[in-house]
């Protein structure tokens, strides 16, 4: 057969270059419309091979629980919000479960941090289950990353809240001490700081509380005013926590102003 007409795998020329076929013999023109008919015949029955075989691979994918796939990590392009949310040890700790629900299903990541008295308080146990992942509790306990646990919390949190905010974590807090897991992240995390403090009317109107609270005020850190009303020690007064909802209203506002922005407070 002339090589000027010889046929490639699919069926074209393999040339490029068009002839008409009556040049040819009709001995050479029979075998050429043989060869083109075999491969487009091949072409077809490759096509439909090939199908089948995407068909069969998208059911093992749907029937078998193994994880070809990766899932898509959200519907929207952003990352999710991540608060860090401190726990301390006030009987108000109780409501801190519900604001991680809130804030879950407003869409934000949550990470909890509790403070030792905080465990007398709530189990540890409920907030592992909420947030499916470890509550930071030991500023020493075994890790399996190498970075400590304090930093590595303030480097992926976009605020942080503490809720309920007890007297002692506000003085901590106004005046730099860092002596637990909680208060050293807070150091350490560089996002809008938002506090909800939960103790005894006297406590709140101690002059040690008011003159903490003017420094942290001072240094740009947004308080979430406690409530009047029946306090767990049996008197009335100003001290209760403020409603979840009201705390998830200050977050909402303060991611808001501040998103992306990292703070000095
Ligand atoms: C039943 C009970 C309730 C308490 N409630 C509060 C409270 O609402 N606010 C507060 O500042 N301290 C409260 N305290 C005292 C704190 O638990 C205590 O100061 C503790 O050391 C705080 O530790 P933390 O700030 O590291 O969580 C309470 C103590 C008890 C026993």
């Amino acid at each position: 057969m002339n090589p000027r007409y010889r046929y490639n795998q699919y069926g074209g020329l393999a040339n490029r270059c068009f002839q008409p076929l009556s040049h040819l013999s009709r001995k050479n023109r029979v075998e050429l419309l043989k060869q083109r008919g075999h491969y487009k015949q091949k072409r077809r029955a490759d096509a439909i091979q090939f199908r089948r075989v995407i068909v069969d691979l998208t059911r093992n994918i749907e029937n078998d629980s193994i994880n070809v796939m990766p899932k898509p990590k959200s519907t929207s392009s952003r990352r999710p919000l991540h608060a860090l949310i401190g726990v301390t040890g006030s009987i108000a700790a109780y409501k801190s479960a519900e604001l991680v629900r809130l804030l879950q299903t407003a869409g934000w990541d949550v990470t909890v941090i509790m403070t030792r008295a905080a465990t007398e308080f709530v189990g540890e146990l409920t907030f592992r289950t909420l947030t499916r992942k470890p509550v930071g509790l030991d500023m020493f306990g075994p890790r399996e990353e190498w970075k400590p646990e304090h930093i590595a919390y303030a480097e992926q949190a976009d605020l942080f809240v503490i809720a309920p905010c007890t007297a002692n974590v506000m003085a901590k807090l106004a005046h730099g001490l860092a002596d637990d897991l909680l208060s050293c992240s807070a150091l350490a995390c560089p996002v809008p700081l938002i506090l909800a403090p939960a103790m005894n009317d006297h406590m709140w109107r101690h002059a040690a509380t008011r003159a903490n609270l003017r420094t942290l005020l001072q240094r740009g850190v947004r308080i979430v005013n406690p409530g009047n009303g029946d306090l767990a020690c049996g008197r009335k007064g100003e001290g209760r926590m403020a409603d979840p909802k009201v705390i998830l209203n200050e977050i909402f506002r303060t991611a808001k102003s501040t998103r992306g922005k990292r703070t000095k407070s």
